[in-house]
Order: structure tokens, then C-alpha cells, then sequence
């Protein structure tokens, strides 16, 4: 297998977005109860964290992380989530059917993030409440003092408004599993309204629109159109979410999954500045992919043992393989690609449900297979990214069409000089050769080069797991040159791999 990618420090299609390597903390599952938060574990802090847990959060370094759902939040009322623990009630989660205990709430969040150095994005009920609450929430967390919820935070023991800048309205409210779904006109007239309102409260905050809750909603393109007619000048970001998964065994259109995910970025890019042209709007709507990962979604989403209505069920649990990763690299690549328009990303989900991290309860964590590729863009994509200008061999796959072999992105970082490649070569059996036109770059050596694939004994099923938890992990890559302006590749089958040059 063979590519060519030329790279100049001339075509770039923007600086590397801050927001883009954001992550997403659901009260669902495990995230929250047993995931970040477990009291009474060996390395549990004195405020119930897990320090396990925060140390390889910190270490794969999300940029922002979305709280608290989700479908969750579509029937959450967040007052119930603050105050004296002792005082909050347990509520019903109909969203996940299980009992939600507030033991965890706002101001624990809130700390939380600020231990791992994330920024927060709040999401706001507009399935069961709307603009009201919306408002409360926002005096709550952003008022200094001296009203009604601002005192109530004070009184709660937080002097300090928290200052929250990013703010969804509303969550996936285009899916009919929402409680309180709504119609694109419906949902539109309550975001327009909702953020208009919070905005006088507020002027200073971001806010996101639901957009659709994939490519393959029935309203798809009219959703997003309907809303930003009524929102464009209110909102800043118009969400897009998408789950990928290998199916009926067809691992082509699987590892062609961000060929769906370019393509999506690319219409919702288009409806949007079609919005703009008709409303004759100056300002862009840009997007917040705030919801992303693969997700065997086809399984059943709970452990059929569990009882209904408990606390923190095993929900979702997803372990991911070789293969997995590779397609998690892809996806990274495809948001990098759009890094113009697509400037807040959230990998959904942190810890547990579809996570990155896994945590036993009164047990270990580990790092899922997915976790190294989403770290290592995170802390390698620096400075400008770059336009790759690809050739070479393709194939077609049969959900997605014509798809590279390799998948590629770049970035340079004009301070140091480095050049970084991210690349992924789709071939189940054969190593992909690619070479790199650098010219332009003055690179002189190789800095860095790592690989993450199945070794020996291993296949592209292979797993972390609490038995073997760093059994695949980006390994180094030997197979790489650099000569006269152009570097020379060799990717190993199914592998996702990570080159830089200075
Ligand atoms: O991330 C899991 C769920 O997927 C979220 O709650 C929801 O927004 C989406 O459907």
C-alpha cells in the first residue's frame, strides 16, 4: 500500500482550536458514582475523588469537559444538586433509568474541574424546564452576589462566582428518546428565547445550539436549518453528536467511519453559511462536535442483571480493541481536518460509559486502548494545522463509500519548528508506505515516532482490560526516514501512528 502527502507551511487551514480535545462527564453509569467520584476508596481524597482517576484524567489533559449530560439532563433540576449533602434528595433518572443521589453535584464539579486545570460547559434542561431555570442556574453559577440564587451560592459555601463560559442549550432535543423532545420549531423559539435571556444576565457566555443527534436523523440538514434561523444571532455553536461501530462484520465501512464525519462537519458547515447568506449575517456559526467516540450501540445499553432504578448501574461499559483505536485516531483526524469550524470537541465519554478511562469499583483504573490516541493528539497537535494534500491508494467501503487507506493529519508549530503526523493506515493485512514532501519545513530529524497496532500475540480484537491493562499502548515506530525534504513512512497494518520532525 502506498500514499503521498505533501505538507507546506504556506497552506493551513487555521491555528489547532484550545476547546477541540474536550471530553464529557454524564451522570449516567458509572461516570460520575464510581468513575470520578468514590468515596470510601483507597484513592479517594478527603472530597471523595479519585485521585487514581484524576491523575490519568490529568495526564490525557481534556481541554473542556461537558456536564451533566447528556440525556440526564433533559430531566434534571439542578437544585436538587447543591447544598448540604445531607439535605439532597435522590431522584428518579428516567433517562437511564437508574437513581440519581446528588451526592455529586455542581460545586463538586466545579472543583473537580479546577483540580484537573479543565474548563467547564455547562448543559441546561430544556427538555422538563426551560427559560426560567435556565436563568436561575446562570445567576447561580455566574452572578457575584447580593440576588436570590448568587446568595444561595454564597450561602452554600462558594464566595466566588464560578464563572462558567460555555453553556449548551439543551441536549439532543431532535432524538424522540429525549424526555421533553420537540420539534425543530419548537425547540428553536425555546433555545432563541432560553439564550437571549441568559445573555442578559450574562453577556459574556458562548452558547451552543442542539444541532442533530447524528447524520442519520430523519430531520437531519432542516433541523439545524430551522433552529439558526432563529438563533443565528443569539448563539455561537450549533452541536453535532455521532457514535460509530463495527457492524454485521463489516470492518471496512467501520475504519471508514470519519469519511461520515468529515462528510457531516462539511453539510452542517454548509446549512449554517447558507443561513448566514439568506439572513445576511456577518458573524459564523461554528461547530461544537460535543458529543463523539465509537459506541457498540447496537448491544444492549445495560447489564441485563442489573436491577432497574439503581445507583450507578453498569451502563454501556463498552472495552475497546485495537481496531477501536484506530478508528478513534480517525475521528480525532477528521475534527483536526475542520479545526476552522470545528472549534470545541467533546469525546463522549470520560470514564466508564463509553470511556476512555475505566475504574473498577474499590478496584483499579486503566487507560482503554482509545485513551492513547485521544492523549497523544491532545499534547501533539500544536500551532497551525496543516492542508494535507494526499494521494494513493483508496478503497470503497460499503456503508461510507470511497475511503484512503491512510488517513492523515498534520500540524506545525511555527515556534519550534516541529511538524506532527497523524496518521492511520485502514489495511487489515498490509503496511502502508508513505511518503511525506516536507519541503518548505527545513526539518532535519526525526523527533519522535510511536505506533499503536496488535503485536505479538495480540490481534485487532486485543483489549486493556483490568487483567492486562497496558497490553496495547503506542509502542515505537522504527520504519521512518528523513532525507532531502522528504520523509519515508512504513505504517504496520491497522495502526495508528504518530510522527514528528524538526
Ligand atoms: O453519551 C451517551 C448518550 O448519547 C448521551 O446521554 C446522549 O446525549 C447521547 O445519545
Amino acid at each position: 500500500r502506498n500514499a503521498h502527502l505533501t505538507l507546506d507551511p504556506a497552506f493551513t487551514v487555521g491555528p489547532v482550536p484550545h476547546r477541540l480535545f474536550g471530553s464529557f462527564v454524564e451522570h449516567m453509569g458509572r461516570c460520575v458514582y464510581t468513575g470520578i467520584y468514590e468515596p470510601g476508596h483507597a484513592a479517594a481524597d478527603d472530597r471523595g475523588f479519585r485521585t487514581d482517576v484524576l491523575q490519568m484524567v490529568r495526564e490525557l489533559g481534556p481541554t473542556v469537559v461537558r456536564y451533566p449530560g447528556g440525556n440526564f439532563v433533559s430531566g434534571f433540576d439542578w437544585e436538587d444538586s447543591v447544598g448540604p449533602r445531607a439535605e439532597r434528595p435522590r431522584r428518579i433518572d428516567r433517562a437511564w433509568r437508574s437513581v440519581e443521589t446528588n451526592q455529586f453535584g455542581l460545586a463538586e464539579f466545579d472543583e473537580w474541574a479546577r483540580e484537573v486545570g479543565t474548563e467547564t460547559m455547562m448543559a441546561v434542561n430544556l427538555g422538563t424546564r426551560g427559560l426560567q431555570d435556565a436563568c436561575n442556574l446562570l445567576e447561580y453559577t455566574n452572578h457575584a452576589g447580593g440576588t436570590k440564587y448568587s446568595d444561595l451560592r454564597i450561602a452554600h459555601g462558594t464566595k466566588d462566582p464560578l464563572d462558567i463560559k460555555l453553556w449548551c442549550l439543551g441536549n439532543e432535543m431532535d432524538g424522540p428518546w429525549q424526555v421533553g423532545h420537540k420539534t425543530a420549531h419548537e425547540y428553536a423559539r425555546l433555545a432563541a428565547e432560553t439564550g437571549r435571556a441568559m445573555r442578559l444576565i450574562d453577556p459574556d457566555i458562548e452558547l451552543v445550539a442542539c444541532g442533530s443527534s447524528s447524520r442519520a436523523m430523519p430531520t437531519f440538514g432542516s433541523w439545524e436549518s430551522t433552529v439558526l434561523e432563529e438563533c443565528y444571532d443569539v448563539v455561537d455553536y450549533v452541536s453535532c453528536h455521532a457514535y460509530y461501530e463495527e457492524s454485521e462484520g463489516d470492518v471496512g465501512s467501520f475504519l471508514a467511519s470519519a469519511v461520515d464525519m468529515d462528510a457531516f462537519i462539511e453539510e452542517v458547515v454548509a446549512t449554517a453559511d447558507a443561513v448566514r447568506a439568506r439572513g445576511k449575517h456577518r458573524k459564523r456559526i461554528n461547530i461544537s462536535f460535543d458529543e463523539w467516540n465509537v459506541w457498540y450501540i447496537s448491544r444492549p445499553h445495560h447489564d441485563p442483571s442489573a436491577k432497574p432504578w439503581d445507583v450507578a448501574p453498569r451502563v454501556i461499559e463498552d472495552e475497546y480493541s485495537v481496531t477501536d483505536a484506530v478508528v478513534v485516531g480517525t475521528l480525532l483526524n477528521s475534527l483536526l481536518r475542520h479545526g476552522d469550524r470545528v472549534t470545541i470537541g467533546c469525546q463522549a465519554q470520560l470514564v466508564n460509559v463509553i470511556g476512555l478511562l475505566r475504574s473498577e469499583p474499590d478496584g483499579p483504573a486503566w487507560k482503554q486502548t482509545i485513551a492513547h490516541p485521544f492523549e497523544q493528539v491532545r499534547h501533539l497537535a500544536k500551532g497551525e494545522i496543516l492542508q494535507v494534500q494526499a494521494s494513493g491508494d483508496r478503497y470503497e467501503s460499503a456503508k461510507y463509500g470511497d475511503a484512503e487507506i491512510v488517513d492523515a493529519a498534520a500540524t506545525h508549530d511555527p515556534e519550534t519548528g516541529t511538524v506532527t503526523l497523524f496518521l492511520a493506515n485502514r489495511d487489515l493485512e498490509q503496511p502502508a508506505r508513505v511518503e511525506v514532501g516536507l519541503r518548505g519545513f527545513g526539518a532535519e530529524r526525526v523527533v519522535s515516532a510511536t505506533t499503536l497496532h496488535a503485536g505479538e500475540d495480540q490481534d485487532r480484537h486485543t483489549t486493556n482490560n483490568q487483567a492486562n491493562p497496558t497490553a496495547v499502548q503506542p509502542r515505537p515506530l522504527a520504519d521512518v526516514e528523513l532525507t532531502g525534504g522528504t520523509a519515508t513512512v512504513v505504517l504496520p497494518p491497522l495502526s495508528w501512528s504518530v510522527v514528528q520532525f524538526a
